[in-house]
């Protein structure tokens, strides 16, 4: 079966996660991603190593089904060698530092000259402006981007998510504006530039912050548990953020991750009186809409609590999804690793690889029907030279052996 993206050509010179993360999504859809390393690779093979000398999971879980070369692109010859692979490209994707792909010699119109109809597609941790020249890592983002100010406890420090909203996240931005550059060449034949900011990434994801904000101005935000609001949006704890109020309750037997998310609709309310033992709430005027409810939102699911305590999250989604009531329990890592539904979906999937043997990653979330995602392993360091150089450049064997020799493959 053809692949959705077969035969689109990606020059894949990012690293870290924030790169790695779009043109992995890149890859499952069917493109050659050709992984362009310094010849000591991209530093993650090294940072976090479970085995020893062997490519780190933080790699082999980003880097999965590309190929990888080697090119010292600071040396002359390499630079020699990259303007030819840039030809036969059709996306060119870094995530380096800012002004580094210039540095290297290669500013977006020199790349155009080279190749008009090339994609190319940068990730920065910031647009234009003051903040243009500073690097920038996953926490960085979600500190200038609206997330960590919004996310904790009201009485304590802000506090980073676990998701990887700044990095990844900018990296399914980052493939949005891929395949919409793609598409437009189809029309014109032209390719263009593609950038994204991570500060704006996790800002587009914080959209509904800057809708609070804009609500600060009319009074206080009713849904928040918080009692007091000054002029900035306060960090909400687990409130929803959305129009229906929802709270994570604890569950039996009271471990760290015993607990249940809980969203109470307006349809909710009566069968979660049953549920819960106090029928009597449904039509008491106290409660029985969710307009009087809206002041004792911490009543409201301290009373599903008192219920709840006594039963296991399983049993209390089981329950509470008898009457559509929307829940969901806290997955440990360990329980989402362990749950069949997620390995049947194929989002949890073992790969084989031939240094570390099988491991567990995250597959593709995105399902074509016509162009489903097979994931492979990742690919060790220049194993795919003699593919490139000798095979599509033409290098001989001993040119390749002095490019060995002399530090630029
Ligand atoms: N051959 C020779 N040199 C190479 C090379 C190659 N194939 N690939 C990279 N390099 C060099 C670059 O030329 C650059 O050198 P220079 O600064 O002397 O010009 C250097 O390696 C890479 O620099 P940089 O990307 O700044 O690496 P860093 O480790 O100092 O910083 C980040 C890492 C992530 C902070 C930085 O890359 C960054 O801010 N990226 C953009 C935002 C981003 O994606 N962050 C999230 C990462 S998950």
């Amino acid at each position: 079966m053809r692949k959705a993206l077969e035969g689109v050509r990606v020059l894949d010179m990012t690293h870290v996660q924030s790169g790695p993360s779009a043109t992995q999504i890149l890859a499952w859809m069917g493109a050659d991603v050709v992984k362009l390393e310094a010849i000591t690779g991209d530093i993650t093979r090294k940072q976090l190593r479970d085995v020893p000398d062997v490519d780190s999971l933080y790699f082999t879980m980003l880097n999965s089904n590309k190929r990888s070369i080697t090119l010292n692109m600071k040396s002359d010859k390499g630079k020699e060698l990259f303007v030819d692979l840039v030809k036969k490209f059709d996306i060119l994707a870094e995530n380096f530092g800012p002004g580094a792909v210039d540095r290297m010699g290669f500013p977006w119109e020199k790349l155009q000259e080279i190749n008009p109809k090339l994609i190319y597609a940068s990730i920065k941790g910031f647009g234009d402006g003051p903040y243009k020249f500073y690097k920038a890592y996953e926490v960085v983002a979600q500190a200038m981007g609206g997330s960590m100010s919004t996310t904790g406890f009201e009485d304590g420090p802000p506090l980073a998510t676990g998701a990887q909203i700044g990095d990844s996240g900018t990296g399914m931005h980052a493939v949005a504006g891929i395949l919409a550059a793609l598409y437009q060449r189809e029309h014109t034949g032209q390719g263009q530039r593609v950038t994204v900011a991570m500060q704006h990434a996790v800002l587009n994801l914080c959209r509904v912050k800057l809708r609070d904000q804009q609500r600060l101005a009319h009074g206080a935000l009713n849904e928040y548990p918080n009692k007091e609001f000054g002029d900035e949006v306060p960090r909400s704890a687990n409130a929803s953020g959305g129009g229906q109020p929802g709270w994570a309750i604890k569950c039996a037997p009271g471990g760290p991750n015993d607990y249940i998310y809980v969203i109470v609709q307006p349809v909710g309310w009566a069968p979660i009186t049953q549920l819960i033992g106090r029928p009597e709430l449904a039509n008491d005027p106290d409660w029985a809409t969710p307009e009087v409810r809206l002041s004792k939102l911490d009543k409201m699911f301290q009373l599903i609590e008192d219920w709840s305590a006594d039963h296991d999250k399983w049993e209390v989604l089981a329950k509470l999804n008898e009457h559509n009531i929307p829940c969901g329990p806290i997955l440990s890592t360990k329980e989402i690793i362990e749950d069949e539904s997620l390995a049947e979906n194929e989002i949890v999937v073992k790969v084989d690889h031939p240094e570390r043997g099988e491991f567990t990653t995250v597959g593709m979330p995105i399902k074509l029907s016509d162009s489903p995602a097979e994931v492979k392993r990742s690919p060790l360091l220049g194993e795919h030279n003699q593919e490139i150089y000798g095979n599509e450049l033409g290098l001989s064997e001993s040119d390749m052996a002095d490019l060995k020799a002399s530090g630029v493959i």
